[in-house]
């Protein structure tokens, strides 16, 4: 199975003041982490970045000897442009693709399986995990409109995986009727298309902030001492 690694983005969350991908945890970047997971998954035969080309040396040395088990995809000025520069970089006889955000550097090998398995049944799959807080709908002066039935929410993660030419169809009419979406899975239920929830792990968190930084050394911490 392929996999893309969109990791272009700047983290103006985290204020770090450089791609957070960047950022050293547990003695090596962030980056390095995600990738040791994909790579030590059996499910994976090959593996894209997608980065801003002012990042390439940086990322590429902070992988180490990873650097030659992926290709270097030039990324675009947001998530939704940097995965289809990706899924236009994908060799010919890719059928099926996992995307992977970078920033979800606690993903476990199994879950990436788990993944890949179930994308090999289903034409476009995605992990999740259920909703814990009560979710309210608010409208633009701060005010509740509605609380949504938490029975029916889910948190939606990565990796979500796809039929190649599906998703590039998707993006193309995304791109012509101007659809702006932080998600892959999201264009595909704009055109009614189906997609399968995997149930996840609450670990498999989005470093976005710097709180994020703290919980994921304590898991890097627990994984690798
Ligand atoms: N990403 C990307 N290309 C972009 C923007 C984001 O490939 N132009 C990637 C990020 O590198 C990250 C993933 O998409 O791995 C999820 O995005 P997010 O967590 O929002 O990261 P950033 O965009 O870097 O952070 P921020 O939104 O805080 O600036
Ligand atoms: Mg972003």
């Amino acid at each position: 199975m392929h996999l893309l690694i969109p990791a272009a983005g700047s983290g103006s969350r985290m204020k770090a003041g450089k791609n957070k991908l960047l950022i050293e945890l547990e003695g090596e970047s962030l980056i390095y982490w995600t990738l040791k997971s994909i790579l030590s998954s059996s499910s994976i035969s090959w593996v894209g970045i997608i980065g801003q080309p002012k990042d390439k040396e940086l990322l590429l040395n902070s992988v180490k000897n990873f650097s030659n088990q992926v290709k270097w995809i030039n990324g675009g000025e947001t998530r939704q442009e940097s995965v289809f520069n990706g899924l236009n970089s994908l060799p010919k006889d890719a059928k099926k693709v996992l995307i992977h955000d970078g920033a979800r550097c606690l993903i476990n090998p199994e879950l990436i399986n788990k993944c890949a398995a179930e994308l090999e049944k289903n034409e476009a799959v995605i992990l999740a995990t259920k909703v814990t807080d009560t979710i309210k709908i608010v409208d633009n002066k701060g005010f509740i409109k509605e609380t949504p039935n938490r029975q029916y929410l889910w948190a939606a993660q990565t990796p979500q995986g796809f039929l190649v030419d599906s998703l590039k169809k998707a993006h193309k009419m995304a791109i012509d009727k101007n659809w702006i979406v932080t998600d892959d899975a999201s264009l595909f239920e704009m055109l009614n298309w189906k997609v399968k929830i995997i149930e996840g792990n609450y670990s498999n968190i989005k470093v976005t902030s710097p709180i994020d930084l703290k919980i994921a050394k304590l898991f890097l911490k627990d994984s690798y001492t």
